[in-house]
Parts: C-alpha cells; sequence; structure tokens
C-alpha cells in the first residue's frame, strides 16, 4: 500500500470511526486539580414538593463547595417534559428555581421518562441554551474534566414498558429503529469507556441499576448496561428516577449506585427489602448530592431539603493506581 493510500485509509477508518463514538465536551477541573458538583434529579414542579426549598439549599451547599458545574438525572419537567421552545415550565421549574450565584454553573440534564411523554427535541435545543445558557441537554454524551470523565446515557428507551403503556404517549422520534439505537448507544459507551485515561470513570442515567426504591431495580439495565459498567471498572453509577436518596454498594465489584431523585415529590415508606450488607443508606424524603473529586480522593455526600448531612461516602486511590 502507497503511503498516500495508507493515509486515506487511516482517514477514512478516523471518520468511521469518531462518526460512531459520543458526543464529547472539555469542562476544565479547578486550577489544583480538584473538581466540585451537585447532583439533583425529579425535579421540574414550578417550585411545589420542595422544589424550591431543595434549590435553596442546593445554593447555599454549592456556595461552600464551590461547585463546578450540576448534573440533573433526569425528569426535569412533570408531568409530561416540555410541549415545545415557548413552554413556560422552563422558566417556571428550571430558570426562577435555581436562582442561587452557586447554581450559575452549566448544568449537564439527561432526560427521564417524564421528558420522553413531550417534546423531546425541544429539551435537546440549542435554543433553550439560548434562553438559559446553563442548559445542557443531549441524549447521551460525555464530560470530560481529564481528572474524572462522566457518560451520561439516554436510559428510558432500553425500559419495555413505556413502549407497551397506552396510558401515555412518548416521542421516540430519533431512536428509531429502536434496538439498533441501544446496540449502537452501548457499543459507542463500551468504547469511550475502553479508551478513557481518567482517574475516576462515572456513568450517569436517570433509571436505576440497583435500588430499593418505587421502581426497584430495571432489568433491562442489568442485562445490558451493568456488565459494560462492571468490565470497564467503573467507579459510580448515578440514577434518579426513584424519588429518594439512596447508596448501595455492590458485593462483586467497585461499582457504588448511588439514587439522587430527591429534587421535588418524595415517595414516603416506598422501599423494598434490600441486603444491608449492600445497602448503605436510604432516605425516602428531598434532598440533593455533591460529589468532590481529586486524583486521589471521591468524596459523596447525601443533604436532605434542610441541607443537613444525611450520609457520606468516600474512596481513595493510590496516585498510580493499577487495576
Ligand atoms: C417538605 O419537606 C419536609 C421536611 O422533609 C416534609 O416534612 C414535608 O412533607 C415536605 N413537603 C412536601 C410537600 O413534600
Ligand atoms: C473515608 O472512609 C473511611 C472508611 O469508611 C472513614 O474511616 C474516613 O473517616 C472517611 N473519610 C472522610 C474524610 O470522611
Amino acid at each position: 500500500m502507497s503511503p498516500l493510500m495508507l493515509v486515506s485509509t487511516l482517514l477514512a477508518l478516523n471518520i468511521l470511526l469518531s462518526g460512531a463514538e459520543l458526543q464529547r465536551f472539555e469542562h476544565g477541573a479547578k486550577v489544583e486539580g480538584s473538581l466540585s458538583l451537585l447532583v439533583v434529579g425529579d425535579w421540574g414542579r414550578r417550585g411545589a414538593y420542595n422544589q424550591s426549598q431543595v434549590a435553596r439549599q442546593m445554593g447555599i451547599i454549592g456556595e461552600k463547595l464551590d461547585t463546578d458545574f450540576i448534573i440533573s438525572t433526569g425528569d426535569n419537567f412533570y408531568d409530561d417534559g416540555l410541549t415545545g421552545l415557548e413552554d413556560p415550565a422552563f422558566h417556571e421549574s428550571f430558570t426562577n428555581i435555581y436562582t442561587a450565584p452557586s447554581l450559575q454553573k452549566q448544568w449537564y440534564n439527561v432526560l427521564g421518562n417524564h421528558d420522553y411523554r413531550g417534546n423531546v427535541e425541544a429539551q435537546l435545543s440549542p435554543v433553550l441554551r439560548g434562553i438559559d445558557s446553563r442548559w445542557f441537554c443531549l441524549r447521551s454524551f460525555i464530560v470530560d474534566t481529564e481528572l474524572a470523565e462522566f457518560f451520561f446515557v439516554d436510559t428510558t428507551p432500553f425500559a419495555d414498558k413505556y413502549f407497551h403503556e397506552t396510558d401515555h404517549t412518548y416521542d421516540w422520534s430519533g431512536i428509531q429503529p429502536r434496538e439498533t439505537y441501544l446496540s449502537t448507544l452501548l457499543k459507542d459507551l463500551d468504547l469511550g469507556l475502553k479508551e478513557s485515561t481518567a482517574k475516576w470513570k462515572i456513568v450517569v442515567g436517570h433509571h436505576t441499576i440497583k435500588s430499593a426504591g418505587h421502581h426497584g431495580n430495571t432489568v433491562e439495565l442489568n442485562a445490558r448496561l451493568l456488565p459494560i459498567l462492571q468490565e470497564n471498572n467503573v467507579d459510580l453509577y448515578i440514577n434518579g428516577h426513584d424519588h429518594c436518596l439512596q447508596h448501595i454498594s455492590s458485593s462483586d465489584s467497585p461499582l457504588q449506585f448511588l439514587t439522587s431523585g430527591g429534587g421535588s415529590k418524595a415517595w414516603k415508606g416506598d422501599i423494598s427489602w434490600w441486603n444491608p450488607e449492600e445497602m448503605k443508606f436510604y432516605y425516602d424524603g428531598q434532598g440533593f448530592m455533591s460529589l468532590q473529586i481529586t486524583q486521589t480522593d471521591v468524596y459523596v455526600v447525601f443533604y436532605d431539603a434542610f441541607g443537613q448531612v444525611l450520609h457520606t461516602w468516600n474512596r481513595t486511590k493510590q496516585l498510580y493506581y493499577e487495576m
């Protein structure tokens, strides 16, 4: 093969490969090499069900931690997503609620099942970013901070039940044919995780993998997503969907399952039995979570609607860490 042919073959291959990859965005950590962020889920209720109260406490904690960005685990707008770009819910549930100076940071949002009941393209549209520059929502994407890499995964299309539901309509435009969409997404995620050189690998989705809450485990994600997370030594899986705060550890891998779905309406007392060895924490009220990350440590804190610390967890990895 001539050198020119080789170059063009490599170029074609590169285009082919990058064409399949998840979109990647850079978000620098702090100069001293640390990162702090807040995680909230299941929130958009125009301030009701303590949404405003949680938002206020996020503002206070966010100030203390000097938050770099905020992660939303989905169900951004109840009950049925956004009707379109003009939907006042965008202001009423987002812009006018998370008003604290410390929350004027980039928000990385995934879509929840309730968002799929509305106009999905509207939530994904860059026009919303024009209205409120904090807003950032794509189906699946990567945020690379070098220190940690965040893989945001669109989990709603995995769950069979939405495709069989008759009392709600879902906006599946853009994800058909479904099986092609799901297998491509999993392949891209696997590739992204394999290529990642970040010390910490964190995957964010709306649906639970493991949960003692109302919805429980999502069987489709246990079957298809969990093996990929385990194989690639993912540190944390962060989700919403169950309206609670929860930390489950795994007995067969270092992976931790963190639910932050307490952004508004909570489901009191809706808990199933769980192996106490793995169940580190469960709170059936409202609140949110923070993550503080350095080269050697990750530190997780859960807060209630008064900003009280409910649970903390940390892990240390040596500076030169080999799996
Ligand atoms: C708001 O939070 C308080 C304290 O957790 C709780 O007692 C109350 O029931 C919550 N209100 C709603 C509407 O969820
Ligand atoms: C980190 O976790 C260990 C083990 O659970 C605990 O002893 C230590 O106090 C924790 N560190 C912090 C800063 O919370």
